[in-house]
This record gives C-alpha cells, sequence and structure tokens, in this order.
C-alpha cells in the first residue's frame, strides 16, 4: 500500500480540495474570533468602533489586545504561506511532468507542508482567547523582554476566584532565580513560535538548567522526536538490549548511533561513565566481585530482606543498577542528565525510569519515603563540601528510617578523605559496609552502606 501510485490527477484534486479546505477553515477561524469578540469589529472596523473595544471595560477588559493583533497576523502570514506552498508544489508537478508519487511521499507532504502549519495556526488562534492574567507583582518580570518569558512568571489567579486544591488563590509558575544570569539564552530558549515545533535545542535547555536557571520554564511549543521512532522492546528483551538508533534524536551529538558510544570509541563525548554503553561489561556489575569496594547486591538486600522496594538512583549512567535490581523486584528511579550522550532516552527505552534533574534542586520525593538511595560515579571529589552538605541532609530528609544509603565507590584525593568522611559519619548512621581502598597513589575510593536510624521527636 505504501508504494501504490497516485496518478497525477488525483494529485491535482487533492491539492485543490486543500485549498477549499483551506478557506472553509481561514473563514470559521476568524468567524469563531468575530463570534467572540465584538459583532461588527473585523467587518466595520472604523475608528469608533475599535476606540470602543479598546476601552470597553466589562467583559474584554482582560483580553490582551496586543496578543491578538499579534495571533491573526501571525495566523494570516501561516495561512498565507501554506496557500504558497500548495501553489508551487501544484506548478512543480504541472511543469516537471511529474511521475507518479506515492502514498508515504503525500502523507509525507501533507504531515510537513500542509498539516502542521495549518495546526499551529490553530493554536495561536486559539490562544487569543486565553485571558491575560493580571497583573501582580512577579519578581523580575520587568527582568526579561520576550513576551513569553513575562507570561510564564506572571502568577496566574484562580478562574473563578475560589481557592484551588491547593488552598491557593493563585499559582506561580516558577524559574531558577539564576536565570537572570543568563538571560541571551533563556531569551533564546523562549522565542520560538507558539503552537508549533520547538527548535532541536534540549541542549541549550540543559545548558541553562546546568547554569542555575532550574526549573526551566515550561514551553508551549510541541518537542521534535526522531522520524523514525520505533516501538519499544518488550520488558523481557529491553533491559539488557541496546535499544535502537533510530530512537534518538542524534543531531547534538559527536556520534550517530549507540555503538559509537563504547569506550574504544574516539568520537564518545563523555568522560564519566566511560563503558556505560556496553551492557557486556554493565551486566557484570553489581552481581561479581571485582574488588573489595564493589559491593553485590545480594549482599547490600541481605542486610535487609525483603524491606527494600523503592529507592533512588543518583549516578550518570544508562540505568544498569535500575535494571539488576528490578530483576529483585525493586524498583530504582535513576536520576539521568544528557552529559554528551543520550543517558536520558537509554535509561527510557529499556524500560526504566529517567529522573531528569541537575544538583540545584531539593529532591522531588516526601521525607522519609525511599528504601534506598545508590551513589556512584558522579557525586565525587570534586563537589564543594558546603554543597555536598546541602545534598546529603536531602537525602537523609527522604530516606525512610531504616533505609540504606549505599556509597558506590566514591573517588576523591587522599588528602581529602577525611573531610568528606566528616561528612558521611555526620548522622550517625549505623555502618554496615565500609571499605576504603586505593584508586591510585593519590586517590582513595570510599564504599559504604549505611543505615538511616530511626529518628523520633
Ligand atoms: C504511474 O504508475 C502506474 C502504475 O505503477 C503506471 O502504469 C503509470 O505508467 C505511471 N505513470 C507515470 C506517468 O509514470
Ligand atoms: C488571595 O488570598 C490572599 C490571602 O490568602 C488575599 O489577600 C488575596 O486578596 C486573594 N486574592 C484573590 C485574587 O482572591
Ligand atoms: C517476552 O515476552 C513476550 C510476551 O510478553 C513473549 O512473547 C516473548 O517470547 C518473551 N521473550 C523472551 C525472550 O522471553
Ligand atoms: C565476594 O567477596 C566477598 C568477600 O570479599 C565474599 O564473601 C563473597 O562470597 C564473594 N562473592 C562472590 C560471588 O564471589
Ligand atoms: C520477583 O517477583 C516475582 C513475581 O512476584 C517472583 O516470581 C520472583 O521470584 C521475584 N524475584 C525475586 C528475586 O525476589
Amino acid at each position: 500500500m505504501e508504494t501504490r501510485h497516485i496518478p497525477r490527477s488525483s494529485f491535482t484534486r487533492a491539492i485543490v480540495i486543500l485549498q477549499i479546505i483551506l478557506v472553509v477553515f481561514v473563514i470559521l477561524s476568524v468567524a469563531s474570533l468575530h463570534h467572540f469578540f465584538h459583532v461588527g469589529y473585523f467587518l466595520d472596523a472604523n475608528e469608533e468602533n475599535c476606540q470602543k473595544f479598546q476601552t470597553m471595560s466589562n467583559g474584554y477588559a482582560d483580553y490582551d489586545l496586543t496578543a491578538l493583533h499579534d495571533r491573526v497576523e501571525e495566523a494570516l502570514a501561516r495561512i498565507s504561506d501554506i496557500q504558497n506552498k500548495l501553489q508551487s508544489s501544484l506548478k512543480n508537478k504541472r511543469s516537471i511532468a511529474v511521475k507518479n508519487i506515492t502514498h508515504t511521499e503525500l502523507r509525507i507532504f501533507l504531515e510537513e507542508q500542509v498539516m502542521q502549519p495549518l495546526y499551529s495556526v490553530h493554536v495561536a488562534l486559539t490562544l487569543v482567547r486565553i485571558p491575560k492574567p493580571d497583573a501582580v507583582e512577579a519578581p523580575l518580570i520587568n527582568f526579561f523582554t520576550v513576551e513569553e518569558t513575562r507570561k510564564y512568571i506572571t502568577g496566574k489567579g484562580n478562574k473563578d476566584g475560589k481557592l484551588s486544591v491547593y488552598g491557593t488563590n493563585r499559582t506561580y509558575n516558577t524559574i531558577g532565580h539564576a536565570c537572570v544570569l543568563m538571560r541571551k539564552e533563556l531569551e533564546e530558549y523562549m522565542d520560538y513560535d507558539m503552537g508549533s515545533y520547538c527548535k532541536d535545542d534540549w541542549n541549550l535547555a540543559q545548558k541553562l538548567m546546568l547554569g542555575g536557571c532550574d526549573p526551566l520554564p515550561r514551553r508551549r511549543c510541541l518537542a521534535p522526536a526522531s522520524n523514525l521512532y520505533q516501538k519499544p522492546l518488550p520488558i523481557n528483551m529491553s533491559l539488557w538490549t541496546m535499544p535502537d538508533d533510530r530512537n534518538v534524536r542524534w543531531s547534538n551529538y559527536k556520534c550517530r548511533d549507540f555503538k559509537c558510544l563504547s569506550s574504544r570509541s574516539p568520537r564518545r563525548s563523555f568522560s564519566k561513565c566511560i563503558g556505560c554503553f556496553e551492557f557486556e561489561k554493565e551486566k557484570l556489575r553489581w552481581v561479581s566481585n571485582v574488588s573489595l569496594a564493589d559491593f553485590l547486591i545480594a549482599d547490600v538486600l541481605a542486610v535487609k530482606p525483603g524491606e527494600i522496594r523503592i529507592g533512588l538512583d543518583v549516578s550518570v549512567g544508562t540505568g544498569s543498577f535500575a535494571a539488576r535490581m528490578r530483576e529483585w523486584n525493586v524498583t530504582i528511579v535513576s536520576t539521568s542528565l544528557n552529559l554528551g550522550a543520550p543517558f536520558s532516552e537509554t535509561i527510557a527505552l529499556r524500560g526504566l525510569i529517567p529522573l531528569y534533574v541537575t544538583l540545584n534542586q531539593r529532591l522531588p520525593f516526601f521525607d522519609n519515603t525511599m528504601d534506598l538511595i545508590h551513589s556512584s560515579v558522579f557525586l565525587d571529589g570534586w563537589i564543594d563540601l558546603q554543597l555536598l552538605d546541602f545534598i546529603l541532609f536531602d537525602w537523609d530528609r527522604v530516606l525512610r528510617p531504616g533505609g540504606l544509603l549505599w556509597l558506590d565507590k566514591f573517588f576523591c584525593s587522599r588528602k581529602d578523605l577525611d573531610d568528606y568522611i566528616y561528612m558521611f559519619l555526620q548522622f550517625r548512621y549505623k555502618k554496615h559496609k565500609w571499605v576504603i581502598s586505593f584508586k591510585s597513589k593519590d586517590e582513595v575510593y570510599l564504599s559504604a552502606l549505611l543505615e538511616k536510624p530511626p529518628r523520633s521527636l
């Protein structure tokens, strides 16, 4: 069916039908706006009417006139763009004595040239109806110039003026205050076509997050996905099978497929967790003895048989720890950032949960909820002691009494070891395992299995 050819005349007919649809669409859109606003505004846009419209106090005062104007202009521009495209395709088809066009080609053409732009016109017009939030002092609102950022951070009152389920009468979208340090990048990030496709700029987003602009504002555009997305493997295969290359957007990496991410490849552009994309090696971790500092999952779980069910893995990696723990019926959420490789997608394609968070924020878990926190290849000797202190207190908050903190080969220079040891021991956790071993002449590994004590007031 995909390769069946459509004769030229059908193509022409399709284009003509499309144009008719377009015209109907325009009429409907304008009619709905017209109905929505003021009878006569579009038909009879004389000055008096405009003035009346602008000064009207009941009903319409909340609507954003500038936005209306912009959106209508934008919508008209887009519609005329589609029109032009349709006409030029029609011309091309005639002049180049076209051969046949396949169903797939027609589908792609319709999808890319017609449906997407049409959809964004639709969204743009719909958005006109979204009332302008009443001006409430929003911190930093005048620092930013791009309208979308300003809209985002303005507090939004509840529609009915009553308290929401949260018991508040207003919702504040927040952005990390360090966004002000990266204003240029943030404005670039927030400058997009509302309702249409976002740029493939996840790396700009990640750069902002890592620069402290975290939480990052939400956007009203559609994140692009890989063109050739394949359905994921069933869970009994996905855990240890390298995912399909086609399911990842590679455009912002040096590599273009998973094979290229192997430790032997010179093109891989990440320095932590070098062997992570070789599942044969990953399969051996935590289940076979390599060194004293490598604890086995079996030994760790034996400390609290049956009690460890949910946990958090704070690491750079592809989710192998979570994959192993799943086999033990333990659910692990893995923190992930795409630092030079598609770590988040890989974890998700394996059928595990990637939590896309930085170290900037308090963990999104309630107090005393997790059975286990595991950390490897991430928090290491580079970290500032005071930052580590805040992080460890947060981990302590999240761990339940009797929960386990598994430090997996934390490494640092020998001279710093005492400071770090103090950090870990200040909570007076019960020591189940504690191993210090040499990594190199000047560096040491610390592995520990610690249990949070009961804590009642
Ligand atoms: C279009 O395809 C059909 C069937 O594949 C073929 O019979 C016909 O000659 C083709 N027409 C042109 C203009 O190539
Ligand atoms: C929201 O609640 C605060 C007090 O909780 C009150 O001062 C304020 O007027 C309320 N705002 C609205 C729009 O109801
Ligand atoms: C995986 O599970 C599916 C059904 O869910 C089954 O058909 C398939 O044989 C299983 N594959 C393996 C390798 O166990
Ligand atoms: C791993 O090493 C520990 C002690 O070093 C030992 O008790 C344990 O049996 C070893 N496990 C395996 C699977 O070799
Ligand atoms: C995990 O749960 C399944 C189903 O409840 C059970 O058959 C299996 O033995 C469990 N595995 C482990 C390691 O406990």
